[in-house]
């Protein structure tokens, strides 16, 4: 057979063999082949987000253990004002119940707390705003850090707003008078009713703001409110008393270096020196106007404005406990003027 006439066959044979199966009943199926070999691994594609990663940057046991045994050494952690939360309008500020009673019912008058804990995690933090910390930031879950209105006024409108986590501090620690508004009567005398005179401890937010002295005249200029680089630093509080997130709350040299270089104390340029030496000079003043005693208590008395105003400073500033730092500007124009007012 020629090469042409056997391709021809071929081709017939496949035609049929490809036809028959259609034309005959199909049989049960045959059992399965070996398994072939595993081809060549592909490629790994790119690797994801781990959704968890940015949540453990906070939420693990190292961080965690570090922060509660700074918070137990510190003021709020030892609780030992915490009991003053039974009289109800301490409750605020000095213990967690208090605390949380006064976010939770604003403008409601506060209430005695029967059994007050000290300041803890869940005093200052609840839960997140939001997850998506990228678009956000962070908001450490804090409780509140909406602006505050300031104790001392009797306006809503002024409010001490550092637009971060300080705000959170300021709730609490600001001026609280325990004593009638510094006016003069119309003889220009001011009666001091007893030696609790003048702002209740901590008044650190309003001194950082540049508002809260008793402003006399003088021939130093008062700064002005926000002025401060202290003040306008975009972290405040936060920024001198929880450097990396320290929550012993203490202020630390290493927050300072940032702005400042390196300094082995908190007294630069001798600031806190001078403002010693000025807070000394008012006090013998004040000894002399018979507004102070020898132990440097408030003499309750009728007193020039004046004299009422000094000691108002002197008291603030001495609460206050920074010799100068949260507002060296503002801190050295009120003990000057005052100092001036009583020569
Ligand atoms: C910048 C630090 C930080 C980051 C990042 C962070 N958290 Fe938090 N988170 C906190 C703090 C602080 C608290 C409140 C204190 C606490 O409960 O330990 C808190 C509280 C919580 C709570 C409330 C716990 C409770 O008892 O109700 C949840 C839930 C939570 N975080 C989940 C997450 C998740 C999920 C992520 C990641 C998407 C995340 N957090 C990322 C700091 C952080
Ligand atoms: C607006 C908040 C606020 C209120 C209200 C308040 N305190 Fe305080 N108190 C503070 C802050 C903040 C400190 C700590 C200030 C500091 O360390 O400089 C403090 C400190 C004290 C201290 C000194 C603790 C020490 O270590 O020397 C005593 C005592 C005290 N308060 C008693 C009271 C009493 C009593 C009342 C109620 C009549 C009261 N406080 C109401 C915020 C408040
Ligand atoms: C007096 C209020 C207060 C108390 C009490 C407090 N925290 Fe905080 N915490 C803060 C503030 C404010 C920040 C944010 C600081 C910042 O903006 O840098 C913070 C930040 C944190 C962070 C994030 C830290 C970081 O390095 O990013 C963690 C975690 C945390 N707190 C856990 C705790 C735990 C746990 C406790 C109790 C043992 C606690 N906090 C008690 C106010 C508080
Ligand atoms: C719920 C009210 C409250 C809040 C919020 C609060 N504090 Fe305090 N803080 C107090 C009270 C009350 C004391 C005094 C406690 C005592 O002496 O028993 C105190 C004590 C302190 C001390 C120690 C003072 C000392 O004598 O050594 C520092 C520093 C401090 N607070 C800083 C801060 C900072 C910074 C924040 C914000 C992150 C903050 N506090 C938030 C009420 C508060
Ligand atoms: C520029 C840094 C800085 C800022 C901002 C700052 N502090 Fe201070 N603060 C200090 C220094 C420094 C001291 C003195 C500490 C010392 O002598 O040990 C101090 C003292 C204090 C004290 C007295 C107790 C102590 O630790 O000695 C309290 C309470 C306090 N500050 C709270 C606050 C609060 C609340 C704010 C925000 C309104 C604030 N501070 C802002 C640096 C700062
Ligand atoms: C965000 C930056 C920043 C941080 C953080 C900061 N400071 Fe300052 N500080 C400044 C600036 C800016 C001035 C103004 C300098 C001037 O007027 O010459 C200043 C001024 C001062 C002054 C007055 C100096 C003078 O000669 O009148 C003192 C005191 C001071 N700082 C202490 C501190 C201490 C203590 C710390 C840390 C606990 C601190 N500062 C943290 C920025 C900062």
């Amino acid at each position: 057979m020629k090469i042409r006439e056997i391709l021809r066959l071929l081709a017939i044979i496949a035609l049929v063999l490809f036809m028959l199966p259609s034309c005959v009943k199909e049989g049960p199926p045959g059992l399965d082949g070996a398994n072939g070999k595993d081809g060549v691994d592909g490629v790994d594609g790119q690797d994801g987000q781990d959704g968890i990663v940015s949540c453990v940057a906070c939420h693990n046991l190292t961080t965690r253990d570090a922060i509660t045994s700074a918070w137990a050494v510190s003021k709020h952690g030892i609780g030992a004002t915490a009991a003053r939360s039974s009289t109800a309008s301490c409750a605020p500020c000095h213990s967690h119940e208090g605390f949380v009673n006064f976010i939770n019912n604003p403008g409601a008058a506060p209430v005695a707390i029967s059994n007050p804990g000290s300041i803890s995690c869940a005093t200052c933090h609840t839960n997140h705003n939001s997850f998506d910390f990228e678009n956000d930031g962070a908001d450490y879950a804090l409780r509140t850090n909406a602006a505050v209105k300031m104790i001392m006024y009797d306006d809503p409108t002024k409010v001490l707003d550092f637009q971060n986590s300080s705000n959170m501090c300021v709730n609490c620690h600001q001026s609280r008078p325990v004593s009638p508004a510094l006016a003069p009567d119309a003889d220009g005398n001011y009666s001091i009713a007893n030696y609790r005179f003048g702002p209740h401890h901590g008044p650190q937010g309003n001194l950082l703001e540049g508002v809260g002295g008793y402003e006399l005249a003088g021939g130093v200029q008062y700064p002005g409110t926000k002025s401060h680089p202290h003040r306008k630093s975009t972290n405040a509080c936060v920024t001198c008393h929880m450097h990396e997130g320290d929550h012993t709350f203490k202020a630390s040299l290493a927050s300072c270096t940032d702005c400042h270089g390196t300094i082995d104390n908190f007294n630069v340029n001798s600031v806190q020196t001078e403002v010693h030496e000025l807070m000394e000079e008012l006090a013998e003043l004040l000894v002399t106007a018979g507004a102070l005693d020898a132990d440097r208590n408030i003499i309750a008395g009728t007193y020039p404005i004046e004299v009422a105003g000094a000691v108002y400073n002197w008291k603030t500033i001495e609460e206050d406990r920074s010799m100068g730092v949260h507002n060296p500007a503002y801190i050295k124009a009120l003990l000057t003027n005052s100092i001036e007012a009583l020569q």
